[in-house]
């Protein structure tokens, strides 16, 4: 379904009409005067995810330096690729990309200490809550701890919310819930805060995003779970809303900046974690599929923004040439997909100036003692 009408501000009243969207981006993030300046309110920092084998590409590196103010490991560090064994770790895909937004002077996200998601096969064999609660809790340690003040901002636990998430607790059985029980994110986010009490601690999800009973109940699992973490003084500092947008979804602009208003009231930031345009329900038209794609980014921010804000916003990638879309969300047209903001050459579409529109914005301090950090 394509809707051609934006239900809220349209991107030509933001100043993000075709003829703009063009331009290179990365220079007019600074040109703006800062509204909030003085007034502890805080730039919103964009951010890309990162692939360890893409950054000898000379073309890649330019393009995140020139663009973005943060990384985040994209596979690096999930266990698939960082737990060969039970015992070892292999932090070499890691290494490379911390290095590298060190020396670039860029912040870091990790993603993700606790995700059911690309895991090792010798995980299976875990089979008693002892051995999941000690394993889980060596590898927040060691991997937190190793980046200690380098990392600024984990995703802790990824993608809880269960498929059905109507049903029971709503949280999904992976082999922590299952043998630890729910209290798994409370004893994770707890490790991470031990292992590096700065860092900023979030919690990610994908389909918070749109309208629908099964979204709202998406919502309701994550406002349940992050309520009680609070309330029981857990450390826990944001919710990630994922923002992968698929083209045959409406973003319930009213539900996400309610469910955003309401985190903000917690006292917790929002951070849009992965946010990138699975097209496959757009026509293969570019420049339709671009605008599409733009509109639609911009409907999600406009919504988080009028809920409070995110002081952080990550895109799923750099550059249309290298998207996990491009196999994991296939167009059957056998196209090459257009999630990002920069096409395959690297050059800016409509979506980049819609995400640096949102880096030009400043957004409110968070109440008290829990907050944004990074
Ligand atoms: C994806 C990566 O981008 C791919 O390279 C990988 O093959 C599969 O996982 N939600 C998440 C991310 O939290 O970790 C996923 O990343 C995309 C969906």
């Amino acid at each position: 379904m394509i809707r051609s009408g934006l239900r809220r501000r349209s991107l030509l009243r933001a100043g993000l009409g075709a003829g703009a969207a063009t331009a290179g981006a990365g220079t007019m993030a600074s040109a703006q005067p800062d509204p909030g300046a003085g007034r502890g309110h805080a730039r919103v920092k964009l951010g890309c995810a990162v692939q360890r084998r893409y950054l000898d590409e000379a073309e890649y590196r330019a393009a995140i330096t020139s663009h973005f103010d943060m990384v985040v490991t994209e596979d690096a560090l999930k266990w698939e690729r960082l737990r060969p064994n039970p015992r070892d770790f292999d932090f070499a895909d890691s290494d490379v990309i911390v290095n590298f937004a060190r020396s670039a002077g860029l912040a870091i996200r990790g993603h993700a200490l606790v995700y059911h998601g690309q895991v090792p096969a010798w995980l299976d064999k875990v089979d008693n809550r002892r051995d999941a609660e000690d394993d889980m809790r060596r590898a927040i340690a060691t991997t937190v701890g190793r980046y200690r003040g380098v990392i600024g901002s984990w995703d802790v636990v990824n993608e809880f919310t269960d498929d059905r998430p109507e049903v029971g607790s709503g949280l999904r059985p992976t082999v922590w819930e299952r043998l630890i029980g729910p209290d798994y994110i409370a004893i994770a986010l707890r490790e991470a805060a031990a292992a590096d009490p700065a860092a900023q601690l979030v919690l990610s999800d994908y389909f918070l995003e749109y309208r629908g009973r099964h979204y709202d109940d998406r919502r309701s699992v994550m406002l349940r779970v992050v309520r009680d973490l609070v309330r029981r003084g857990v450390p826990l500092h944001a919710v990630g809303m994922q923002g992968h947008l698929y083209g045959d979804r409406v973003v319930d602009g009213p539900a996400v900046s309610r469910f955003v208003a309401e985190l903000k009231s917690l006292g917790l930031d929002v951070v849009v974690t992965e946010l990138d345009i699975v097209d496959q329900a757009y026509p293969a038209d570019p420049d339709i599929r671009d605008r599409l794609a733009a509109q639609q980014a911009f409907e999600l921010l406009d919504a988080v923004t009028e809920g409070g804000g995110a002081h952080s916003i990550l895109a799923w990638g750099v550059t249309d040439r290298y998207s996990w879309t491009s196999w994991h969300m296939r167009r059957q047209d056998g196209l090459p997909t257009r999630p990002l903001a920069l096409d395959a050459a690297y050059r800016p579409k409509p979506l980049m100036r819609v995400l640096q529109h949102f880096r030009r914005r400043t957004v409110p301090p968070i109440l008290p003692e829990r907050g944004t950090r990074p």
